[in-house]
């Protein structure tokens, strides 16, 4: 594993873009593995101003995203389809035929992940797969007590994930309870994996994933099974370390 620290959010994203847009350069027909949330917003920036200033081109880039709620349409708000159109997708060149993302509204959920496991086999698999982190220890929203085994599947959503993510909601009571996400094994399939960390209120997850066991009870700790990681970190995330 690979440790960049950096001072500050910005820098973060800054190191993260720069590795994102070398590779989509030097390998223009890779498939990138995206998430949602407050942490690669500043990374998606950098892509946008990359693309405008450099002309860098997305193509033939594909990417696949690593959760939606369940029951939230494209169309909503809060749901991460209309997250990735609106911070990423509608300012680059990619088609959106090239986008995927789970459907948390599809009739047959169970029937949805095993499709998009499967679409992720006929991408040839992601070639880089960029990763936040929860509090608890999730990526993607593989909560703790989660198989390494798993793939893509429907999780009931964790109490603290919730709340945290209500910041994005008018009130708790409208978070989703559940979600579809790519599964832990899904995520180590990846042939590189970027994990972003800014702020103190990641440092005790920070600390736990550099210093702490491997254990389901914490599933970043399964990265540690991966031969590629690098960890982008600022200041305060790097408070313990
Ligand atoms: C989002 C995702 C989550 C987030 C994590 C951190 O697609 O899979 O694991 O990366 O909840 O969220 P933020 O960045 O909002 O702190």
């Amino acid at each position: 594993m690979k440790l960049i620290r950096t001072e500050n959010y910005a820098e973060m994203s800054l190191e993260a873009g720069k590795i994102i847009v070398d590779k989509v350069r030097s390998n223009p027909i890779l498939t990138l593995g995206l998430a949602t949330g407050s942490t690669p917003k500043g990374v998606y920036d950098y892509l946008i101003q990359d693309h405008e200033a450099n002309r860098t081109t997305y193509t033939k880039v594909k990417s696949v995203n690593l959760d939606e709620y369940i029951g939230l349409p494209a169309k909503d708000p809060n749901s991460y389809h209309y997250f990735m159109n609106q911070t990423l997708f509608k300012h680059l060149d990619i088609s959106e035929n090239d986008t995927h993302i789970p459907n948390g509204t599809a009739s047959d959920l169970e029937q949805e992940c095993l499709r998009y496991e499967q679409l992720i086999k006929e991408l040839g698999g992601v070639d880089l797969q960029l990763l936040g982190i929860g509090q608890n220890g999730h990526i993607g929203f593989n909560e703790p007590g989660t198989a390494f085994s798993s793939r893509t599947h429907i999780v009931t959503l964790a109490q603290n994930t919730r709340e945290a993510n209500s910041r994005f909601f008018n009130s708790l009571e409208e978070v989703p309870t559940h979600a579809i996400t790519m599964g832990i094994a899904s995520i180590l399939d990846s042939k590189e994996i970027l994990l972003l960390v800014s702020g103190e209120r990641k440092a005790e997850a920070l600390n736990r994933f550099v210093n702490g066991e491997i254990s389901e009870d914490f599933p970043a700790s399964a990265l540690k099974y991966h031969e590629n990681v690098t960890v982008i970190a600022d200041r305060d995330a790097l408070k313990y370390i």
